[in-house]
């Protein structure tokens, strides 16, 4: 059954009710097949799209959401600016074995009257919790309504927004959700920038002084190869960032995977995570150590 619509022919049909989405993935499912989610916020791109292969190679069907959700962000203008490119995004899933798009309308997420919060303790009080308060709270609420509008059998995140990935883990796991998490290696440009939709907002000049984030990761994984410790090398990093054009470091760390507690050296499965502001846009990045 699956691959039955004809790739790189017709646009996958856009799905705006859960009336209808799980009319078709009740469908699906009841033909036994497995069903992938892949939640995105829409201005897709390459990193994505490792996303959709990755559901189609373990899949019998794909359903793309493109929702850019108004819970998880922490300015309005931020929300304004954030690229909308849902022609474009349809064009893209054209040409890969994808079912269906979810695309709600936000009353559909949040219908009026909606007071439910998902919120998960301790991973969210750090990083970019501690900097974007209440944002993990609404990715956390949204993929909750997504897993139980779809209610996909897996779903599919990418490791650049790492700590995004340990909470919904986390959440899975607390709320018995039955739905199996796979996380996705962080795709980037030639020159190592992380593939992010927040790109497409820096200029050319912004976008080359960009390039700084993903090398004070190496240079700081270098280093504690090198027998260094965390705290030192990451001010540092820091003050290299902001030599080359940053404006502001939010924060780089080492931390434990599992707990995101901070390490001094990498005695344990570990990560460096940056994330720092250039140009008004605020970019993200992370390097296994
Ligand atoms: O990673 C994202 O694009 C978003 O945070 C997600 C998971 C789609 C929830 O809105």
């Amino acid at each position: 059954m699956a691959g039955a619509r004809i790739v790189g022919q017709a646009r996958p049909p856009v799905l705006r009710s859960k009336a209808a989405l799980r009319e078709a993935v009740g469908r699906w499912q009841a033909a036994g097949e497995v069903v992938g989610l892949v939640p995105t916020m829409g201005a897709l791109h390459e990193g994505h799209l490792s996303l959709v292969r990755a559901a189609e190679a373990s899949c019998d069907r794909v359903v793309v959401t493109i929702f850019v959700n108004p819970a998880q962000f922490n300015s309005p203008t931020d929300l304004e600016n954030y690229p909308r490119t849902e022609e474009r995004d349809a064009e893209t899933l054209a040409r890969c074995r994808v079912d269906a798009i979810y695309a709600p309308p936000v009353s559909e997420i949040y219908p009026q009257g909606f007071c439910t919060t998902v919120s998960v303790a301790g991973l969210t009080d750090v990083l970019c919790g501690a900097h974007r308060p209440g944002h993990f709270d609404g990715v956390a609420t949204v993929v909750t309504k997504l897993f139980t509008q779809t209610r996909a059998d897996r779903a599919f995140f990418g490791e650049k927004d790492f700590q995004q990935l340990q909470v919904i883990r986390r959440m899975v796991r607390d709320l018995d959700l039955e739905v199996e998490v796979l996380g996705c290696p962080t795709m980037r440009e030639e020159d190592g920038l992380a593939m992010s939709s927040r790109n497409l907002l820096l200029s050319d000049r912004a976008r080359a002084v960009a390039l700084a984030l993903h090398a004070a990761l190496q240079e700081m994984a270098e280093g504690l190869r090198a027998g260094g410790k965390a705290p030192a090398l990451a001010e540092a990093a820091r003050a290299r960032m902001l030599a080359a054009g940053f404006t502001e470091v939010d924060y780089i760390d080492l931390r434990a995977c599992d707990d995101l507690s901070v390490l001094e050296r990498p005695g344990r499965e570990a990560r460096l995570l940056a994330a720092a502001w250039l140009a008004g846009v605020r970019l993200i990045d992370n390097i296994a150590v």
